[in-house]
């Protein structure tokens, strides 16, 4: 049995249990519990506060965990990083109320900035060489300002709407964040090889997400054509059509250059396009 940490609720519980459904592990939760067993797979589930748990899965309380690389890093405890998880993406930045006067990081200069991340920030301002008062405090940040606590804040950004709907302008980024898996490291031979099971499966994910399964129809004598201009997968399937003269081509391409590419395809005489999502994708 192999046990995972994840937030109890905040930013990245969804996508956390989002991810550990896909890789077809079932398990009930409920709000109210504190741990769940998956009944299909050797996991057990703990819904933990996020900044609670690097340090559970230091002291090896939970194996593994799901956790924001801005805890992980302001904890010190980057050493447990296992893999980037590529959701509950978001950075820390400093802000300041939107009336005041801001050039660059040096008007911090002898300023106060409240946070919750103390290291990060120090780190920051000791690399641009600024000094400024740093009044940590654990939650509500963003009304430091107004309340007169602080000139500044340093907080977690996302969409940017907490920093709007208090009257804040982001002015720099300090750190890019986002989940990660970590792992405590010195699990047992017995449970490195239910993590290599449940890796293997998250592989499969994220590899699918990234990816689109493409068919399309062309004439034979545009297929080479068309073919160098598919990346990604190794070889594209080329099938023949009723039709005398045609062909079908299918292959697997990756989401980023997505538009891009389909405008070429056509260009080069591509027609009747499909795209279609993939569920999961094992090399
Ligand atoms: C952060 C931050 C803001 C919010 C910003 O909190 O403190 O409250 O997210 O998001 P927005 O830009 O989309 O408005 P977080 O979710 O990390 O909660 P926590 O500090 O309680 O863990
Ligand atoms: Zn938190």
């Amino acid at each position: 049995m192999l046990r995972i940490a994840v937030q109890k609720s905040g930013r990245l519980s969804d996508d956390s249990l989002a991810l550990i459904r896909e890789c077809g592990i079932s398990f009930i939760s409920s709000s109210l519990k504190l741990k769940t067993e998956s009944t299909n797979f050797p996991l057990e589930i703990l819904f933990l506060r996020d900044d609670d748990i690097p340090g559970y899965v230091a002291d090896g309380v939970a194996d593994i965990g799901i956790v924001g690389q801005n805890v992980l890093v302001e904890e010190g405890k980057q050493d447990l990083s296992v893999e980037e998880l590529g959701f509950s993406k978001c950075r820390l930045s400093l802000a300041v109320p939107k009336s005041a006067e801001y050039n660059s990081v040096k008007d911090l200069e002898g300023k106060n900035i409240a946070t919750s991340y103390p290291n990060l920030l120090q780190t920051y301002l000791q690399e641009q060489g600024v000094t400024a008062h740093i009044h940590t405090i654990s939650g509500s940040v963003e009304i430091a300002p107004s309340i007169g606590l602080a000139d500044a804040i340093c907080d977690i950004v996302s969409s940017g709407s907490t920093l709007i709907s208090n009257g804040l302008k982001e002015v720099e980024r300090v750190f890019k964040s986002q989940a990660v898996l970590i792992a405590n490291q010195n699990l047992s031979e017995e449970k490195k090889a239910i993590l290599e099971k449940l890796l293997f499966r998250i592989h499969a994910v994220q590899r699918a997400q990234r990816a689109k399964y493409i068919l399309l129809n062309a004439p034979n004598e545009k297929v080479d054509e068309i073919i160098s201009l598919l990346p990604g997968a190794k070889s594209p399937s080329v099938l023949p059509l009723a039709q005398e003269g045609w062909s079908s081509i299918h292959s697997v391409v990756n989401e980023d250059d997505f538009w891009e590419m389909i405008e070429r395809l056509r260009d080069a005489g591509a027609q009747g396009i499909l795209v279609v999502p993939i569920e999961k994708m094992i090399l």
